[in-house]
């Protein structure tokens, strides 16, 4: 695997090259991203990844600086799976050699809801960036992960309206045996926290069973997954079921008739934040 830090090496490694598909990350990667790779595998080649923590899409409170970094470690992981050809890790002045002034605006219907109204200017931050790589790396194909859902949607819907030559491949979420989903957050977790977070998957397993049975009162089962973790300790930003296509509110008649749904949620479990979601 080569390693590349600027954009003019990444280019002199992918010189000619039309089948280029590509996974971006934020790094510390565990299963989750290394799957990524591999599909990124059976669908193009080279298979390009690059790892950058972005700044932009950091609230003033957020984990920015204690975000963790470990490309030594990643590094090690992706030449082990041998899945990546191209590694791509600029630092900051690589990729932002001046104020990023020009940015990507999301819609505000599909950017400023759920995870977007949590933390203001994330999916702008997310979707600047992904442009930004994209025209670094010039991929035809891009993987992402159904872990981070609405980003999916907004990746999505930003290669469709700017025409981008891009197809966005998404993978299942992978999970840990007790159902949390894989995350590089979750290295955070203090040990009694690691044994409560699949609580969190585990209430959007029975809301799911629920919806199949029949319950069409998307707000009761919402309030009733909410209530059982806020119970347990956990501050709950949003537990939502949505429309599949436009991540809207379902109405009552939807419901009844079989709407694609999918619940998405995000919670606090001490000073760790988790954002899970399942198609319903
Ligand atoms: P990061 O959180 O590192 O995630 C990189 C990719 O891995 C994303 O597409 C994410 O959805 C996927 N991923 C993370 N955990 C996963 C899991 N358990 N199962 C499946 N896929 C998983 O998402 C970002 O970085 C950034 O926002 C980025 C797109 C790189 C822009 O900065």
């Amino acid at each position: 695997m080569k390693v590349v830090h600027t954009i003019e090496e990444l280019r002199d490694q992918l010189r000619g090259q039309l089948r280029v598909s590509f996974v971006p990350t934020m790094g510390n990667l565990h299963e989750g991203h290394l799957a990524l790779m591999k599909l990124a595998r059976q669908h193009g080649d080279p298979v390009v990844a690059s790892i950058f923590v972005n700044r932009l899409q950091f609230g003033p409170n957020e984990d920015f600086d204690r975000y963790p970094r470990t490309l030594r470690d990643d590094i090690a992981k992706l030449e082990r799976d041998r899945n990546v050809y191209v590694l791509f890790a600029p630092n900051e002045s690589e990729l932002y050699p001046e104020p990023q002034n020009y940015r990507v605006q999301p819609p505000q219907e599909l950017g400023d809801i759920l995870e977007g109204e949590c933390r203001p200017g994330f999916f702008g931050g997310v979707s600047t960036v992904v442009l930004k790589l994209f025209s670094c790396v010039q991929p035809r194909v891009a993987v992402f992960g159904k872990k981070d859902y609405q980003q999916l949607m907004v990746i999505r819907n930003m290669c469709r309206q700017f025409q981008l030559p891009v197809e966005i491949l998404a993978h299942e979420t992978v999970r840990a045996e007790d159902g949390l989903a894989l995350s590089s957050r979750n290295v955070y977790l203090q040990p009694t926290e690691r044994t409560e977070a699949p609580q969190l998957f585990a209430q959007l397993r029975i809301m799911k069973d629920k919806v199949r049975a029949g319950e069409a009162d998307a707000a009761l089962l919402e309030r009733e997954a909410t209530n059982y973790l806020q119970a347990r300790g956990w501050l709950v930003d949003y537990i939502a079921i949505r429309r599949r296509r436009d991540l809207h509110k379902p109405s009552h008649a939807e419901m009844l008739a079989g709407e694609p749904l999918v619940v998405l949620a995000a919670a606090k479990l001490g000073a760790t934040r988790l954002i899970d979601n399942l198609e319903l």
